[in-house]
């Protein structure tokens, strides 16, 4: 399927912030719950490792996605993470456990030079259209940091059938979605706009999911060889959709 670019109704000014909160949310827990980017741990560790730091901005974080949950799993291995979650629309209700949230809004295509360490993005290099999406690859290169994008969707019929069991998932799961809400049941059970918004969203997203081929064209002849581009699929043993990844650093 050709990449389409389309717009996703929680990344509008005008969507109120408690329904973008609980997008980010619920899409934090099912990330958690279904240890969807657990395979990139070993990725992250080495990609660390290789740019020499231990200090992480993660870039268009909502509510902390992976991350509550990647920083235990890499302190277990011996990797302590120091994690600044950053967002356009801060919600700093998603800094726990040792990871921090910058108060102010950071847009991903302009970091503040102070915001140092190894980037990342989960579930949100896809917002972002070709030319935005290589100057902030490009932005990393320039500033010396790694990056890394990780995706748990693409833009196979399968990931997008999954999608069109969100509004089920949502009615029966969404009493469980940590931190709780009373406005998570408003937006579910009250007026419905949530499992609309996320199974809009969700289908836009796969839509415009980069494949591993497009973010090799993203990558190409950034840092002029002095940079390690490392861009492919990875899959944990259930799964149905592998995670697609662009990891970036300085060569070693
Ligand atoms: C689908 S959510 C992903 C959140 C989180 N990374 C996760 O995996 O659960 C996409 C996030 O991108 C943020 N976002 C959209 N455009 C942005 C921009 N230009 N700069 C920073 N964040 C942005 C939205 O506010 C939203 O929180």
């Amino acid at each position: 399927v050709k990449r389409l670019q389309l717009f996703e109704i929680h990344d509008q000014p005008w969507c109120p912030a408690s329904l973008r909160d609980t997008l980010t949310n619920y899409l934090a827990t099912v990330l958690r719950v279904g240890r969807m980017y657990h395979p990139v741990i070993p990725l992250l560790h080495r990609a660390l490792e290789r740019a020499g730091t231990r200090q992480v901005v993660d870039l268009a974080s909502g509510s902390g996605g992976p991350w509550l949950d990647l920083a235990p799993l890499l302190a277990r291995d011996g990797v302590m993470v120091d994690v600044c979650l950053t967002d356009k629309y801060p919600n700093p209700a998603g800094a726990r456990g040792g990871v921090r949230y910058h108060p102010r809004p950071v847009d991903a295509t302009a970091v503040p030079k102070d915001l140092e360490g190894f980037r990342t993005m989960f579930t949100s290099f896809h917002h972002f259209r070709p030319e935005a999406a290589r100057a902030i690859l490009a932005d990393a290169v320039r500033s010396g940091r790694g990056i890394g994008a990780f995706e748990v969707m693409n833009r196979s019929l399968l990931a997008m059938m999954s999608i069109l069991l969100t509004p089920l998932m949502i009615l029966v799961g969404m009493p469980f979605v940590r931190p709780f809400r009373w406005a998570h049941l408003f937006w579910t059970y009250v007026i419905p706009a949530f499992p609309l918004m996320e199974t809009f969203d969700g289908l836009v997203s796969c839509l415009r999911t980069y494949t591993p081929a497009e973010l090799r064209e993203l990558t190409a002849g950034l840092g002029e060889g002095k940079y390690v581009w490392e861009i492919g699929e990875v899959r944990s043993r259930w799964a149905p959709v592998p995670v697609t990844y662009c990891i970036g650093y300085p060569r070693p």
